[in-house]
C-alpha cells in the first residue's frame, strides 16, 4: 500500500497510498481527511444520520465495519456495536475476538447475539437444512438478527460497513440478472417501515483499499482472513471482474455505482415488492414477507430439526481438498 517516494497531493509530505481514482497520493493525515469527507458527503447526500440518533453499528471484525464504527465515534455520533456469532468454526471465534478487543480498548458498548445460543442454529446447519448456499442462509439470518436487535434496543438506525466495492459488486450481479426488485431496493438508505428499522451504509463512497488504509493508519486490528465458506462465491467473482475493469479505466467502478444511484435509482423508485404493496405479515413472527411464513421462520424451523453440521461439511470443494 505504501507509495514509496511519492508525495501527498495536499501537504507534499511522504505519501502512504496512491489512489488512481483521485489521480493523487496522500499522507496518513490527508488520507483520513479524504475518508472523513467522503463519509460525511454520503451521510449528508442521503440524509443517513443525525447527531441525536441512537445508532447501532453491525460489526463483523473485518476492516469495513470496524472502520465505520471508529469513523462515526470520531465524528461525534452516538454509536453502539452489534456482533453476531454465526457459528462458522474458528473464523467466528477469531472475528468475535477482534470486535470485543476494539470495543474494550475504546470503552464502547457492544451487544452480542449468538445464533446457536439465541436461535438454536448456526450457519453451516442452516445451509444444509434449507439447501441454501451458506452465504444466502447467512445473509438472511444476519439481516433479521440486525433488524430485531435494532428494534428491541430502540435504536434509530442500523449501520453496516458495506463499501463501494461491495455495493458495486451487488449492483453488477443484479444487473447481469436484470433483477428489478433487487435493483429497486439497492439503496444506501432504507427508511424505517413497519417491522424494519432504518438502515444505512455510510461507506458507499469509500473503497475496500481505502478502508484497509484507514485501519492501518488508525492502528485498528481486524480479521484479515475471508470467511472460509464464502470462498469462490459469485459476489467475489463480480468484485474481481470490476477490479479488472477499474485497473484499465480508473474510476469506472465508482462511476458505475454512484451513477446508478444518481441516474438509475430514481427511475426504479416504487418498483420493489415493498413499494408495490405485495408484502404482508408472516403468520409466525409478524415480519413483512411475500409468503405466508417468512423465509427466516422457515429457516429456523428446518434448522432446529437438523443435527448440527460441522463447518467442514459446507466448505467449498477446493478448500475441503486442501484440508484433507
Ligand atoms: P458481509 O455480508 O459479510 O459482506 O458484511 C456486510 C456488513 O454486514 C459488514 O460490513 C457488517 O456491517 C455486517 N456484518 C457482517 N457480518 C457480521 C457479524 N457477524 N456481526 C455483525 N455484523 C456483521
Ligand atoms: Fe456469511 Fe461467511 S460470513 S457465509
Ligand atoms: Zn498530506
Ligand atoms: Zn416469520
Amino acid at each position: 500500500m505504501t507509495a514509496v517516494g511519492s508525495k501527498c497531493k495536499v501537504c507534499k509530505g511522504p505519501a502512504v497510498i496512491g489512489l488512481r481514482r483521485h489521480h493523487a497520493h496522500f499522507c496518513a493525515e490527508h488520507l483520513q481527511q479524504l475518508c472523513r469527507r467522503q463519509m460525511a458527503k454520503a451521510i449528508e447526500d442521503f440524509d443517513m444520520l443525525s447527531f441525536d440518533d441512537r445508532i447501532l453499528v453491525a460489526v463483523s471484525g473485518g476492516k469495513d465495519s470496524l472502520a465505520v464504527w471508529d469513523m462515526l465515534i470520531e465524528a461525534g455520533y452516538q454509536a453502539d456495536g452489534l456482533y453476531v456469532g454465526l457459528g462458522i468454526g474458528e473464523y467466528s471465534d477469531s472475528s468475535g475476538g477482534y470486535v470485543r478487543r476494539f470495543a474494550d480498548e475504546r470503552g464502547l458498548n457492544l451487544q452480542t447475539v449468538d445464533l446457536r445460543d439465541d436461535y438454536g442454529f448456526d450457519i453451516p446447519t442452516a445451509s444444509k437444512a434449507t439447501k441454501r448456499v451458506p452465504c444466502s442462509a447467512c445473509g438472511l439470518s444476519k439481516r433479521r438478527v440486525f433488524d430485531k436487535a435494532a428494534l428491541d434496543g430502540r435504536y434509530d438506525v442500523l449501520v453496516t460497513g458495506h463499501n463501494l466495492d461491495d455495493e458495486a459488486a451487488v449492483l453488477y450481479g443484479n444487473t447481469l440478472r436484470w433483477d428489478i426488485d433487487y435493483l429497486a431496493r439497492q439503496l444506501p438508505v432504507l427508511p424505517a417501515t413497519n417491522g424494519f428499522p432504518k438502515k444505512v451504509k455510510p461507506l458507499i463512497r469509500l473503497t475496500e483499499r481505502e478502508m484497509a488504509a484507514w485501519c492501518l493508519v488508525r492502528g485498528i486490528d481486524y480479521i484479515v482472513e475471508e470467511c472460509p465458506i464464502a470462498a469462490g462465491n459469485k459476489h467475489l467473482v463480480y468484485k474481481q471482474s470490476l477490479n479488472v475493469i477499474d485497473e484499465s479505466s480508473p474510476g469506472a467502478k465508482a462511476a458505475f455505482y454512484l451513477g446508478f444511484l444518481d441516474r438509475m435509482a430514481p427511475i426504479l423508485q416504487g418498483r420493489s415488492a415493498a413499494a408495490t404493496g405485495q408484502l404482508h405479515d408472516c403468520e409466525r413472527c409478524g415480519s413483512p414477507t411475500t409468503s405466508t411464513v417468512c423465509a427466516f421462520c422457515m429457516l429456523i424451523e428446518r434448522s432446529a430439526e437438523h443435527d448440527p453440521v460441522p463447518v467442514d461439511m459446507v466448505l467449498p470443494k477446493r478448500a475441503r481438498k486442501e484440508i484433507s
